[in-house]
């Protein structure tokens, strides 16, 4: 029988890296750490193996569509499937609380469209009783929206993905010609690119499950916390390794039946529709002492 395969996106450092250290220590079958860049990423394999664990390097973009078709063929050819699949790559605004058109497409490139070229060419590769996870953020929660449209549009229960498209087309939209709204995203609009990368994150993952459930898979999405990564400049409670917790539990510990939830970092699965609640991201918590 041919080897269990674990896959984690842009894992060559932060959260995805303590994710694949413990995949490494707990997983019996092949684990894949994978990166944009090549030297980063074998870098980042040659430090496991110093730690005596052993991940295996792929090179993948997660926004370049032939690096995805590329990995896609590879695994396909070597191993014929994949049974756990990580997506954690992704981007942020740099020091910057409001964004340029062209920061925002760079950040919805990366944190959303490419779930959408991964769904097509990696997908196909889940085995029957496999498991997906998509690490979102507190800033996926629907709560980080204010907009009473698009709240309303996107809790339907008929949901589909031209939905969450055309919410995200709207915000980008909005952000090129000038008509953004602060007000439409909690917080006082900051971050709002990443915010409805991650919302639209964390509503494509109810889809996801819809259309895997035929075949057992699991598919749920998850906030990490406030994590000290590159990603907040060192800001946060909890060192990658401690936030990897979580994402290992789901993935590997957690019932099969747990599925298309919102889970936070603590394992409690929130209702991810209550836009009234309180678990939106306050770019005020970056400025703490920690
Ligand atoms: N840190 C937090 O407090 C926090 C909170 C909520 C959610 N999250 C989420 O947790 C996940 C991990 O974040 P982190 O804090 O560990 O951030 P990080 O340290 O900045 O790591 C992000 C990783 O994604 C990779 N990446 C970026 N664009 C990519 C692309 N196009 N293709 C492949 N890989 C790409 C980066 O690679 P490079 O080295 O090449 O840039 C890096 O390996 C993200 O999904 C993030 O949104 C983090």
């Amino acid at each position: 029988m041919s080897r269990k395969v674990a896959v984690v996106t842009g894992s060559n450092k932060g959260i995805g890296y303590s994710i694949v250290k413990g995949l490494c220590k707990r997983f019996d079958g092949v684990v894949y750490l994978t990166s944009r860049d090549v030297n980063r990423g074998k870098t980042a394999v040659e430090n496991l193996k110093k730690e005596g664990l052993q991940a295996t390097y792929h090179q993948l973009d997660v926004a370049d569509k032939n690096s995805v078709i590329k990995f896609s063929e590879y695994l396909r050819q070597t191993h014929g499937g994949i049974d756990i699949l990580i997506n954690n790559a992704a981007v942020a605004n740099s020091v910057e609380l409001y964004n340029t058109y062209e920061e925002s497409k760079y950040i919805i490139d990366i944190n959303y469209y490419s779930h959408l070229t991964i769904q097509e060419y990696l997908f196909p590769l889940i085995r029957n009783n496999g498991r997906v996870l998509n690490i979102s953020s507190d800033c996926g929660h629907l709560s980080n929206v204010r907009n009473k449209y698009w709240i309303d549009r996107l809790s339907k229960k008929d949901l589909t993905r031209n939905d969450i498209n055309e919410f995200v087309s709207w915000y980008l939209e909005s952000s090129k010609n000038g008509t953004f709204k602060r007000e439409d995203i909690a917080d006082e609009g900051t971050v709002a690119a990443y915010r409805v990368s991650k919302v639209a994150v964390s509503a494509l993952t109810i889809l996801q499950q819809k259309e895997l459930a035929s075949r057992n898979i699991s598919v749920n999405s998850m906030h990490p916390g406030l994590v000290r990564t590159d990603m907040t400049v060192g800001a946060g409670f909890y060192s990658a390794d401690q936030a990897a917790e979580t994402p290992l539990y789901l993935v590997l510990d957690a019932p099969q039946d747990l599925k298309g939830a919102y889970v936070w970092y603590d394992r409690k699965i929130l209702d991810w529709y209550d836009y009234n609640a309180d678990y939106y991201f306050k770019s005020k918590t970056l400025k703490m002492k920690y």
